[in-house]
């Protein structure tokens, strides 16, 4: 029986033997695209070679530092999805998967993609025939039948009977967003669970929906991971789940282990063991609890596993435990992974901060239970539902998910009339910040905010003095407080007064250019070659983040380093750069302190 480790490796091995380049999972954090917050297919990174923006064999790719070089790739890609997030908890809802997928801008088509498919399905996997069935588009009135689709899978020996025909909501995939690549699709069933999704890209949609024929003709496949283990290790069984496979398994016992629940709720279980798994990948990216974005999203998971580690009176080292399970589970495919004390102190922090928050609001939504019940009344009412946002932190969809427990609703517009009323307010009020749950957590989140800005003002600094002083400038020790920056350089005299203007001057333009912060994973040995700079002289994972700071209009690329983040988006929010002290720290090392202040 095979592991999902051993899954991961036979697609990639089987691909990788059909002729494809396997490029690493890009970050879950999309590359230069502020439209969508996280990465949520195996298509994303190769978006534009199927719209024929990029050239697969002549323009680089954003990570790869060169030209894929190949119309054909495969590839392992961490996904994140929100839309899934409060369906978390039931048997096959997941936040973070695991994407596997063969793509193709314009080299194969449908014949060639089921044939892959098909073999790898029944030689590589074994999977008898009896257990699958597979659905093809059934035309309409726009689009004809996909009978190539369908003659494709006769010819490799499918019954009939089991070639199902599916209309335009299950058969037809994308655009993602207001326009884009689109196209028929066909599915891969096995034990009744769609596991495998093949789409062939040859419309493109433009925004008023209308269709255009493709130029190239792409092939964009993804199968998740974990219903793929799933099928392997519980041939048909109906009575398993996700959890129940290598991937979740121990997880789920340690938790299990932990509860004072005589009965735990497999529900509260299943949601601490995804939210966490998830949690670990976005916080090693960089990602933070906050009040915006993405930062938000994060938020939400730690604050709905703070409920359910309530609600089963979780107790001891389990989450110790857990995050080491999952480390220890992925850390082969994705050596760019926190250690657990790291991610451990970020949660722990965040569940720290929340849980008095949470122990009051759950008392005051108590009492309100109890007044709507007496009252028989079925609405929310949006003040109550506010009141325990704005005093108590608990997200919107945290309070409809402790109504819907009550079959219950919010009277959201009220809720919404009010949000907007108050973000006026604070928008109007001086520093004070929308959300924020007490002075303490504000200014902690100010410090944080202000260590963010003045991080990437070091790369900027150090990129400067590049420019300045020369390529022979490199970092030696960084220090960095909410007051202050320190950066470390070798440097054989005392820089002069016009060099340090010339450096201080430098930077405020990049700042006022407004360039991008973007970052992405790739090989170590690409991003060397690549010239991004490697600061630290520790020994460095396999995949390491890069972060450029560019314009993103002419594309030029201002500085390129190997660093773990986190890093503003844009170099605007830093403020005005001041040089505060320039020293010699003995050993031909020179020191220079820096701040940072708010452009008024
Ligand atoms: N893009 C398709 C999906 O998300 C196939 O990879 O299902």
């Amino acid at each position: 029986m095979l592991s999902s480790e051993e899954l991961r490796k036979e697609f990639l091995d089987f691909f990788s033997q059909k002729g494809h380049r396997i490029v690493p999972s890009s970050s879950l954090i999309p590359y230069d695209d502020p439209s969508v917050l996280f990465t949520t297919a195996g298509m994303q990174q190769f978006k534009p070679y199927y719209s024929s923006k990029l050239d697969p064999l002549k323009d680089k790719h954003f990570s790869l530092s060169e030209p894929l070089g190949t119309r054909n790739v495969a590839s392992c890609q961490k996904c994140f999805r929100t839309t899934d997030i409060d369906s978390v908890g039931d048997a096959s809802h997941l936040t973070f998967f695991e994407m596997l997928g063969n793509f193709s801008f314009g080299g194969y088509f449908k014949k060639e993609a089921i044939k892959y498919a098909w073999e790898f399905i029944s030689t590589i996997l074994h999977i008898p025939k009896e257990r699958i069935y597979v659905t093809v588009f059934q035309g309409d009135d726009e689009i004809p039948f996909d009978d190539v689709s369908y003659k494709a899978w006769l010819q490799l020996g499918l019954s009939p009977k089991k070639i199902l025909r599916g209309n335009r909501k299950d058969n037809f995939w994308g655009p993602t967003g207001q326009e884009g690549p689109c196209g028929p699709t066909t599915e891969i069933y096995v034990d009744g669970i769609e596991i495998w999704n093949l789409v062939f890209n040859e419309y493109y949609q433009s925004p008023d929906k209308k269709l255009t024929p493709l130029q190239i003709k792409g092939v964009d496949t993804g199968m998740g991971l974990e219903r793929l283990t799933l099928v392997m290790e519980f041939p048909k069984d109906k009575e398993k789940t996700i959890f129940d496979t290598d991937l979740f398994r121990n997880a789920l016992e340690i938790l299990r282990k932990h509860s004072s629940n005589k009965v735990p709720s497999e529900k509260n279980l299943r949601i601490i063991a995804d939210h966490l798994r998830a949690t670990i990948f976005l916080i090693s990216e960089g990602v933070r609890p906050s009040n915006t974005d993405r930062g938000y999203i994060v938020r939400r998971l730690i604050r709905r596993i703070a409920r359910c580690i309530k609600a089963e009176s979780l107790s001891g080292e389990w989450m110790t435990e857990v995050i080491d399970f999952f480390i220890n589970k992925y850390k082969k495919a994705y050596p760019s992974l926190k250690s657990q004390e790291q991610i451990e102190r970020i949660i722990q922090e965040e569940i720290d901060k929340f849980q008095k928050s949470l122990e009051k609001g759950l008392k005051i939504w108590q009492k309100l239970l109890r007044e709507l019940k007496n009252n028989q009344q079925k609405i929310v009412p949006g003040d109550k539902a506010f009141f325990l946002y704005e005093t108590y932190g608990f997200p919107l969809e945290f309070i409809k998910e402790l109504a819907r427990e009550e079959n219950l609703q919010i009277d959201e517009v009220g809720f919404r009339k009010l949000y907007q009323q108050h973000q006026q307010v604070s928008r109007a009020g001086a520093s004070q910040k929308f959300g924020g749950h007490g002075v303490n957590t504000i200014e902690d989140e100010e410090k944080r905010r202000k260590i963010i800005k003045l991080h990437t003002a070091t790369h900027l600094l150090l990129q400067a003095l590049r420019q300045i002083l020369g390529d022979t400038i490199e970092q030696r020790g960084s220090d960095i407080n909410a007051e202050r920056l320190r950066l470390d350089f070798p440097f054989a005299r005392k820089l002069s007064r016009e060099e340090l203007q010339k450096v201080e001057d430098l930077v405020n333009r990049k700042i006022q250019e407004g360039l991008s912060v973007i970052h992405y994973e790739m090989p170590l040995n690409e991003a060397l070659k690549s010239g991004a700079i490697a600061t630290f002289t520790e020994r460095y994972p396999d995949v390491v983040t890069v972060y450029e700071i560019k314009n993103s209009r002419t594309g030029e690329v201002f500085s390129k380093e190997i660093c773990a983040g986190p890093h503003v988006q844009n170099t605007k929010e830093i403020g005005v750069f001041k040089i505060l002290k320039e020293e010699s720290v003995g050993r031909g090392l020179r020191r220079i302190r820096a701040t940072i202040e708010d452009d008024l």
